[in-house]
């Protein structure tokens, strides 16, 4: 018999063969557990968010709901993000006790649901600008220093409300220091802060902006996110907020950078890292599976593999309660 031939021994096809062997080598595993579900919370105004079809704008019962819905389903977490009744120049309203987010914490706290509950901290909703701070006298963008006692307040609020962790977006340098300190000073040591380290100035954020009533009225946010060229910066901006005392690491959007997202899992390993799956990236999906393009099922779960195999512990995503219903249903 003549000696088998090395290149016919070697067959990768092997472990595709059937469906038990190719789930017993993935190399990836996505759960209901890696995700986080985003929710629009006001009092006013609630109903479908027209850019972002299947996501609504609730009220605080709704919140209760989908946020328990989200318990059920085995989610990690949610992520509220507020749409105050009037915005003013400061973003006063982002701090006050009685506002949307910190009385929609309380709500989804009181009726019991094991799941993180996860707030946003950043001022665009509520200022009467559109910005994420306070504007510099000069007119050069936000004025980093004036925003930090803003935020580190409305971090405070979220946390006597009962948040679990809050997630700084506003891109302002030393933010982390800042709601450290001011959740320390209050015996809040533990709540975690997630943070928006490493955003980019996107314009996969458009429907988000429509939703959350958070576009900026005039100029726009490239004075602090970081430019979409840059890579090796959001290394800096990584290591920055965990000498600060980060919890958790952020990317966002996702799919743009998912590079990024190797490079940070790569050089801060000892740090779970999530990745924002953003707004234009999920309208994206829906409007080419409703065109009948995609199969939105299947591109989703790709979509939401390549995160977690790029290197994210947690996905963020519009998609978390359908994923979830998918993922129960295969398993
Ligand atoms: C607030 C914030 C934004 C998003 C999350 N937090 C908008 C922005 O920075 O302009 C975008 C989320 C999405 O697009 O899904 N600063």
């Amino acid at each position: 018999m003549a000696e088998p031939d090395r290149h016919r021994i070697v067959r990768l096809r092997r472990r595709r063969s059937s469906r038990a062997i190719r789930r017993m080598t993935r190399e990836t595993t996505l759960s209901p557990a890696n995700l986080i579900y985003p929710i629009f919370v006001t009092r006013c105004g609630t109903g479908p968010i027209n850019s972002m079809p299947g996501v609504s704008r609730v009220d605080i019962h709704g919140a209760v709901e989908v946020a328990s819905r989200a318990a059920e389903l085995g989610l990690a977490g949610v992520l509220l993000f507020g749409i105050p009744r009037s915005k003013a120049p400061g973003g006063q309203m982002a701090c006050k006790a009685d506002a949307v987010v910190p009385a929609a914490v309380r709500a989804i706290k009181k009726a019991g649901s094991n799941i993180a509950v996860i707030t946003d901290v950043c001022l665009c909703s509520y200022t009467d600008t559109g910005h994420c701070g306070m504007l510099a006298e000069d007119g050069r963008g936000v004025d980093n220093d004036r925003t930090l006692p803003w935020l580190a307040r409305m971090a405070q609020v979220h946390a006597d409300s009962g948040a679990d962790i809050v997630a700084p977006s506003a891109m302002m340098d030393h933010q982390v220091r800042a709601l450290r300190q001011g959740l320390d000073s209050q015996d809040h040591s533990e709540v975690s802060i997630m943070s928006y380290s490493v955003k980019y100035a996107s314009a996969f954020y458009g429907p988000f902006r429509d939703a959350a009533d958070g576009s900026p009225r005039f100029g726009d946010r490239r004075t602090h996110q970081m430019d979409c060229c840059n890579a090796r910066e959001a290394l800096r901006e990584a290591q920055q907020d965990i000498d600060e005392g980060a919890d958790f690491l952020m990317v966002k959007p996702a799919l743009a950078y998912l590079d990024v997202v190797r490079r940070i899992r790569e050089r801060m390993e000892g740090i779970p890292l999530a990745a924002y799956n953003v707004s234009g990236e999920y309208a994206m999906v829906k409007a080419a599976a409703e065109a009948g393009l995609i199969n939105e099922q299947a591109v989703v779960m790709e979509i939401l593999h390549s995160i977690r195999r790029a290197g994210a512990d947690l996905v963020i995503t519009y998609h978390a309660l359908d994923a979830a219903r998918w993922l129960h249903h295969q398993a």
